[in-house]
């Protein structure tokens, strides 16, 4: 397919855009540039608001320190504590070291306090 006024070496793509090889050679390494460079900057980003190491993910991540404090008399005969951060109802364990173990190969689980006799 010819268009009026280009060379027949010049190819035309069928949506009447026209591509030559000009453009190509300085559209593809744009492209390749910009992919690169949002994906750079997408990488950043994300370890940015992940920090490596940290344990907790989600919970209370506006507080500068998460603590909890219980007195034993209030514990009863046995209370399970949360010790992998997944939990949804942290500082209590709810079972999610399991699915968190089996994704990542990793082995914690809870912290279980109870009365000798319970
Ligand atoms: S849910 Fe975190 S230790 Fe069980």
């Amino acid at each position: 397919m010819t268009t009026p006024g280009f060379p027949m070496s010049q190819p035309v793509a069928s949506s009447g855009c026209r591509l030559s090889k000009e453009h190509l050679m300085v559209a593809v390494p744009v492209a390749l540039v910009a992919a690169v460079g949002g994906f750079l900057v997408g990488h950043y980003l994300s370890r940015r608001s992940c920090k490596k190491g940290q344990v907790n993910t989600s919970f209370n991540k506006d507080s500068p320190k998460v603590v909890h404090s219980f007195d034993i008399e209030e514990i009863g005969s046995k209370a399970v504590y949360c010790r992998c951060w997944k939990s949804k109802k942290f500082p209590y364990c709810d079972g999610a070291h399991t699915k968190h173990n089996e994704e990542t190969g990793d082995n914690v689980g809870p912290l279980i306090i109870k009365k000798k006799d319970a």
